[in-house]
């Protein structure tokens, strides 16, 4: 029988920095007032130079490991997903494994923006079910800081810089059969690549790139959007919200977090919300989140939890797992 695969272990890092929306108010017209009423975010982490997307996705990665009681030579794979790499190529996830001291299997980056991880997840379940690896790393890690457009103040108080990270293992004789990634779903519509991009690139002459956002449209998509997934991802294990122990959504705005609890019948308290603290971080939001909630305590081994993303593209995803 081909193996399951097991969410072992995971871990963060959030840049040293942290700036407050009465510090970012300074420069950009704006007021907490605003930010927390349309948002929820209080403040964020913006990364300072050294901290780069290579070095805070090793640093979710080793804590990730550490979190599972493995090491470099257990991970066969670095699956890293961001929309912030540090250079075209190589993939920052081949920095991070040598970094790491990893020295077989493969990586490469993964671009699906704000569900880059669920896309990540999804991709490594796959692999390990498929016999193609034993030992996933799933990163993501941001610097949007990077390509924020501090004109435009719709979209810059919006985001943070963070990386999350989790190691995904083949199942064992002694895992209970119970636990694991109990599916994945992921989901693009390429034609409403334009409410949600960055408008240069590396290959573009003159242009790195700013996000844009139409934020109205993004709001309404990721409500319907992500209710469907949800829905798609029970039905898929013939479950019901009721056996949902825990939701960690992306962390992008509180408004959606608690629209998305409510239709879940879940209590406030049974969803994780790190966006007053972080801000959007992207790829990073989701794995920050659950690497949070296992640190303190909250979400136990044994725990079904549900993650969500939507991101630029439209991409959008859920992931069911049993801790
Ligand atoms: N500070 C103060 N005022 C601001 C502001 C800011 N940072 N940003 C926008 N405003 C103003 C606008 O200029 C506008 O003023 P006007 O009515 O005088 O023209 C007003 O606030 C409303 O702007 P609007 O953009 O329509 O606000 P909104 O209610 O749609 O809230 C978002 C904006 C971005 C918070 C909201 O649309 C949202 O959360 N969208 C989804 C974002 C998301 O999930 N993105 C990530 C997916 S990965």
């Amino acid at each position: 029988m081909l193996p399951r695969s097991i969410l072992a272990g995971c871990g963060g890092y959030l840049p040293e920095r942290i700036v407050t929306n009465d510090e970012l108010s300074r420069t950009v017209d704006t007021s907490d007032e605003w930010i927390r009423d349309r948002t929820g975010i209080r403040q964020r982490h913006f990364a300072s130079k050294h901290e780069t997307t290579a070095f805070m996705g090793t640093a979710a990665a080793r804590a990730a490991l550490a979190d599972a009681g493995a090491t470099a030579a257990d991970v066969d794979a670095i699956i890293l997903a961001t929309s912030t790499p540090d250079q075209a190529f190589p993939a920052t996830a081949l920095r991070v494994q040598a970094e790491l001291g990893v020295t077989k299997g493969f990586g490469f980056d993964l671009s699906a923006a704000c569900a880059g991880f669920i896309y990540g997840l999804s991709v490594a379940d796959g692999m390990i079910r498929s016999g193609q690896a034993r030992g996933v790393l799933v990163i993501g890690s941001e610097v949007y800081s990077r390509i924020l457009n501090w004109q435009d103040r719709g979209t810059c108080v919006l985001f943070g810089d963070g990386a999350g990270a989790v190691f995904v293992r083949a199942a064992n004789a002694e895992d209970d059969d119970r636990r694991g990634v109990l599916s994945t779903h992921i989901h693009a519509q390429g034609t409403l690549g334009d409410i949600l991009y960055v408008d240069g690139a590396v290959g573009q002459p003159d242009k790195p790139g700013h996000l844009v956002m139409h934020g109205r449209e993004v709001f309404r998509h990721a409500v319907t959007r992500l209710a469907e997934a949800v829905e798609e991802a029970l039905a898929a294990n013939g479950m019901t919200h009721a056996d949902i122990d825990w939701l960690v959504p992306h962390q992008a705005n509180r408004r959606i977090i608690d629209a998305m609890g409510k239709k879940l019948g879940l209590p406030p308290e049974r969803v994780v919300v790190t966006v007053d603290r972080h801000a959007n971080t992207s790829a990073a939001s989701v794995p920050l989140a659950l690497a949070e909630a296992r640190a303190d305590g909250r979400i136990k081994s044994g725990d079904l939890v549900l993650l969500e993303a939507l991101g630029g593209g439209l991409t959008w995803g859920s992931a069911l797992v049993r801790l």
